[in-house]
């Protein structure tokens, strides 16, 4: 049947439910009484079908879609592949997984035949038919995957994001606390530490010059607008934005107001970041704690197996980290800041 047909039939069996008489047994009539008074005429309602149509017109629903063929989540290229049936990996890299995840609570059943994401991935049953009610699979607060991360609040909508794009595993130093830390080939995040670097939460906050922000308070997260919806599904303008989830530039420069900004590398903000990581790594390769691999001429790089003290650990956790959040340092320029200053303070000691 055709949405649109739904949507009538749906709308009609309502307003039968409502009026048809109902059908309980009832004792003899008694004797009529007075006419009462006129009520006053009531207020119009809104008219049946703009609510839904609000979402569900002609071609709101096409161009989603056609948003959404731009997107990774689409295709899933890396995702599926790769990690898509595997247990504990499919809650967040495969349709099947995450709906599995969402509904069931299980996060551990393998998946024989994933695919990626479509428009059910995240959108699932209406609650309340209303103007805001995506029918996301998923509103509440992040349960975090690594639990001494602490819940996070990334607001409304958001928390379905967050949901998949977060870190595995806690920090070296809450993780296994002591002098030393056994690192493995994986001491980092995971490459979906998003939601952490937004909240300012999960990475290892090493003392220094630079005060942590207080989590959960930097305005990317709380202001209307922000979080992960705010800017990367902002009204679908100049190819980004909307359900293609490239960030909207038009977003950050509507927010920020003043001279607009042509790309995304806000007063150097990118740029600063960059060269902060550059020289972190070049640090923890002189440890010789990381190692380099080239291959076809490009360079890749890995934490190296092996005790080390543990603030060489946490600085490994923290460059991956924030490299595989790929925002560099847009996210939460605070945070960021804070974290490569004084984890090269502590290194430089
Ligand atoms: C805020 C936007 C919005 C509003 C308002 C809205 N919907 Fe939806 N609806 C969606 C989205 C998004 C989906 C999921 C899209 C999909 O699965 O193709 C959906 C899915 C549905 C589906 C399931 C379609 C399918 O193919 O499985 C039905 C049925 C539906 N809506 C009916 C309604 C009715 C009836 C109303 C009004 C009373 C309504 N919706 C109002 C956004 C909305
Ligand atoms: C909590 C959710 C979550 C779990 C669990 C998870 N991943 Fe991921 N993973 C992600 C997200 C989100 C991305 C994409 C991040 C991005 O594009 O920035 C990703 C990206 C990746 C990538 C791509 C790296 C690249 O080259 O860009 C690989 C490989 C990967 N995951 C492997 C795995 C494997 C293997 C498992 C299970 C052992 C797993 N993941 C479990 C969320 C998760
Ligand atoms: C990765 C998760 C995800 C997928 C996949 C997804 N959506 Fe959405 N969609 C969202 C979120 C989040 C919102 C709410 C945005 C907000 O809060 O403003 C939304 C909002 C909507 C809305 C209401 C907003 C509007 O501008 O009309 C419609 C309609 C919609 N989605 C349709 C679709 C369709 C059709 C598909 C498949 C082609 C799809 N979505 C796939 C996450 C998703
Ligand atoms: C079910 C888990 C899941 C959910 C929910 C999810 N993502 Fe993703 N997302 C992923 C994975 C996995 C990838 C990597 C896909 C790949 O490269 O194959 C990804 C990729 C991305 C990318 C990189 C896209 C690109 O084209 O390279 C962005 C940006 C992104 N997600 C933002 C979001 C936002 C914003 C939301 C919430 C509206 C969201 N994601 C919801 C798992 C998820
Ligand atoms: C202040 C705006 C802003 C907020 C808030 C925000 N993002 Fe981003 N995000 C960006 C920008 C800008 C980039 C870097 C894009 C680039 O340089 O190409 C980015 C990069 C990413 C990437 C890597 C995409 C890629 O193609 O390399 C993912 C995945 C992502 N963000 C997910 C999220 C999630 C999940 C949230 C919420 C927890 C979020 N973002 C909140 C602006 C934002
Ligand atoms: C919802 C509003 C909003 C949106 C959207 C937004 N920003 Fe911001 N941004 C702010 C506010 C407010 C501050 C100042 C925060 C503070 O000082 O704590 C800020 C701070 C920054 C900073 C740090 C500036 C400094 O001098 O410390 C950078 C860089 C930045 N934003 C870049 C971006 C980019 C790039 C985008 C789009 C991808 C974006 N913002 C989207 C509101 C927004």
């Amino acid at each position: 049947m055709k949405l649109k047909n739904f949507i009538q039939l749906a709308l009609l069996a309502s307003v039968i439910m409502f009026t048809a008489p109902s059908c309980v047994k009832e004792g003899p009539m008694g004797p009529a009484g007075d006419n009462g008074t006129d009520g006053t005429n009531g207020t119009d309602g809104a008219a049946g079908s703009v609510t839904c149509l609000a979402c569900h017109s002609g071609t709101n629903m096409a161009k989603k879609a056609s948003e959404f063929a731009m997107s990774a989540h689409s295709s899933g290229a890396i995702a599926v592949d790769y990690a898509g049936g595997r247990a504990g990996c499919a809650r967040c890299h495969s349709h099947e997984g995450f709906v599995q995840f969402v509904e069931l609570g299980i996060n551990d059943l393998p998946v024989a035949n994933p695919s990626a994401w479509e428009c059910s991935t995240c959108h699932g049953i209406h609650e309340t038919f209303e103007g805001v009610d995506y029918a996301l699979r998923i509103n509440a607060p992040v349960v975090p995957v690594a639990a001494a991360n602490g819940v996070m609040d990334l607001k409304g909508s958001n928390n379905l994001c967050g949901t998949c794009h977060q870190s595995r595993s806690a920090e070296p130093g809450t993780d296994k606390p002591g002098a030393n830390y056994t690192m493995s080939v994986r001491t980092y995040p995971h490459y979906s530490a998003q939601s952490n670097v937004v909240f300012g939460n999960g990475f290892a906050e090493i003392p220094g010059s630079v005060a942590y922000p207080t989590k959960g308070t930097s305005a990317h997260l709380t202001m209307t607008g922000g979080s992960c919806v705010g800017c990367h599904m902002g009204t679908f303008t100049a190819k980004q934005g909307g359900h293609s989830y490239i960030p909207s530039l038009k977003a950050c420069n509507d927010c920020h107001g003043g001279t607009p900004g042509t790309n995304y590398n806000y007063g150097g903000i990118q740029t600063d970041t960059q060269g902060k990581l550059d020289q972190l790594r070049d640090k923890l390769l002189a440890l010789g704690v990381i190692t380099k691999t080239t291959v076809d001429g490009v360079d890749s790089y890995s934490p190296k197996a092996g005790s080390v003290p543990m603030v060489q650990a946490q600085a490994v956790y923290n460059y991956f980290g924030i490299k595989y959040d790929r925002s560099l340092g847009v996210h939460n320029p605070k945070y960021v800041k804070a974290l490569l200053v004084n984890t090269l303070e502590a290194l430089n000691k």
